[in-house]
C-alpha cells in the first residue's frame, strides 16, 4: 500500500477534550517557516479564512513507516489528509480561504513533501513546538518523537473560529472543512434569510417574556422613547411598551417584524415595527433616550458598525443597553452562536462604545435548565449614557 492511500481497519482517534481551549483563540504572533520558503505569522492569516491543518508527520516512499505507526489512533494519513486539501485547493480559494498545513517536521523535510505531491499550499514548520506550546496543541508520542496530534483550524482575522478535533477520516478533512466553511459564508451572505427561516418555525422562538437581564435593568424607568435594535419578534420590544415607552422595534427580517406586529396588536399595545437592515439601510438620528440591543450576534465588523450608530441614535442624557452572549459561552456556557466573531467580551464594548460614559460592564453568568440538566450562560451586559 502506498502512503497515499488509507487502510480501512485504522483505530479510530477519541475526543479527549485537548482542543477544547483552542476555539475563539487569538492565534499568537509566530513566525513559522514556510515551504514556500517564507515565514508565516498566523495571528495575521485568515481575511477572509484560513484552514491550517495540524498533523503528526508525513511519511516518505523511501523509508518504513514508523514502528506501530498504523496502531496509534489518528496517527496514520497526512498523505491522504495533504492531497484532500492539494484537491480542494481552487474550491477553497473560491470562497477566499488559503490553506496551510503544519507539523513539526523541518521544513527541508515538508518540502521533499509538497514537491513530490505537488502541493501548492504553504506547509510550516514548527520544529521547534513554539507555536505548539504556545497555543497548548495536544500532541502524541510516537518512535522516540513528539508530535501534534492532527486537528484542523479554521481561522478568521487571526481568531480560532472553529476547531475539528479528532481528525478521522484524514482524507475527509479536507471537504468538512469546505463544507464548514460554505456553510457559514451562507449564513453571513443571507442573514435575512437565515432569520426568517428560524422565525418561520415559531411565533416565540426565544419565548414571549422579555430577556430577563433587560428586564432586571429597565424595569421602573420612567417612560421614554425607545428603540430596540434588532428587535427579532418583539419580546423586549413588547414589555418595554407595555412599561409605558414610546417603542420602535427594527429589525431586517420580515417573518420576525410580522410576528412582532401581530402579538403587538393582540396585546393592543402601539409599537413601531421596521423592516431594515441597521449595517447597510439604517441611518439613525440623535432622538432616542434609549437604545437597547439584545444579543444581536453580528459578525464583528458589523457589530462595530451598529455599535457607532446606535451611540449615534441617542439624545444627549440617553442610554444604551447591550445584552449578549460572552465569548467565554463558545467552550464554557451553553446557548448561542457558535462562532467566536458573533461573541462580545467586556473589552469589546469598551472599546466600542469609547465615546461614552460606561456605567456598567460585566459579565454575568445565569443557570439555565437544558433538556433537564443545569448549565450556565456567560452574557456581556453593558449600560452607557451619551454625555
Ligand atoms: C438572536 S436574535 C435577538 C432578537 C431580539 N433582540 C431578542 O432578544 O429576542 C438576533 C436578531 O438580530 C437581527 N439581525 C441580525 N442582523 C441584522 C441586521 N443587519 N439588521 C437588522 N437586524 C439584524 C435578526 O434578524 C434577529 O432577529
Amino acid at each position: 500500500m502506498t502512503l497515499e492511500e488509507l487502510p480501512t481497519d485504522l483505530p479510530v482517534p477519541i475526543d479527549d477534550g485537548a482542543a477544547d481551549h483552542l476555539l475563539g483563540m487569538h492565534l499568537p504572533s509566530i513566525e513559522l517557516r514556510s515551504t514556500t520558503g517564507d515565514t508565516v505569522d498566523l495571528s495575521e492569516v485568515g481575511s477572509p479564512w484560513a484552514v491550517v491543518y495540524v498533523y503528526p508527520r508525513t511519511g516518505r516512499p523511501d523509508q518504513e513507516l514508523p514502528e506501530g505507526w498504523e496502531s496509534i489512533p489518528g496517527a496514520r494519513g497526512c498523505t491522504p489528509q495533504t492531497c484532500s486539501f492539494r484537491d480542494r485547493a481552487s474550491d477553497f480559494a473560491a470562497f477566499g480561504a488559503e490553506v496551510y498545513g503544519l507539523s513539526v517536521q523541518a521544513s527541508d523535510y515538508q518540502k521533499e513533501m509538497v514537491e513530490r505531491l505537488h502541493v501548492d499550499f504553504p506547509v510550516l514548520s514548527d520544529e521547534s513546538m513554539e507555536f505548539g506550546k504556545s497555543v497548548r496543541l495536544p500532541t502524541m508520542e510516537a518512535a522516540g518523537m513528539t508530535l501534534y496530534k492532527r486537528l484542523t483550524l479554521i481561522v478568521r482575522h487571526g481568531r480560532v473560529e472553529h476547531v475539528m478535533y479528532p481528525v478521522f477520516p484524514p482524507d475527509q478533512n479536507a471537504a468538512e472543512a469546505l463544507s464548514w466553511v460554505r456553510a457559514r459564508l451562507a449564513a453571513k451572505s443571507d442573514p435575512a434569510a437565515t432569520w426568517n427561516e428560524r422565525y418561520a418555525r415559531s411565533t416565540s422562538v426565544f419565548g414571549q417574556e422579555p430577556n430577563s437581564l433587560v428586564a432586571e435593568e429597565l424595569a421602573g424607568l420612567s417612560p421614554r422613547r425607545v428603540l430596540d435594535l434588532g428587535c427579532g419578534q418583539g419580546r423586549n420590544a413588547l414589555w418595554l411598551a407595555a412599561q409605558g415607552h414610546e417603542v420602535t422595534g427594527l429589525d431586517l427580517s420580515d417573518v420576525g417584524i410580522a410576528h412582532a406586529r401581530e402579538l403587538a396588536e393582540v396585546a393592543g399595545l402601539e409599537v413601531t415595527f421596521e423592516v431594515i437592515d441597521l449595517v447597510d439601510e439604517w441611518q439613525p438620528r440623535e432622538e432616542y433616550d434609549l437604545v437597547l440591543l439584545s444579543y444581536i450576534q453580528l459578525p464583528a465588523e458589523s457589530r462595530r458598525i451598529v455599535h457607532g450608530k446606535a451611540a449615534t441614535a441617542l439624545v444627549p442624557g440617553g442610554m444604551v443597553l447591550v445584552v449578549a452572549h460572552h465569548l467565554d459561552n463558545l467552550n464554557q456556557g451553553v446557548g448561542g452562536p457558535p462562532m467566536a466573531e458573533a461573541l462580545l467580551t467586556e473589552d469589546d464594548l469598551v472599546e466600542e462604545f469609547a465615546g461614552l460614559d460606561i456605567e456598567r460592564v460585566e459579565k454575568v453568568l445565569r443557570e439555565v435548565e437544558r433538556d433537564g440538566v443545569t448549565k450556565t450562560a456567560h452574557g456581556v451586559v453593558m449600560r452607557a449614557v451619551k454625555r
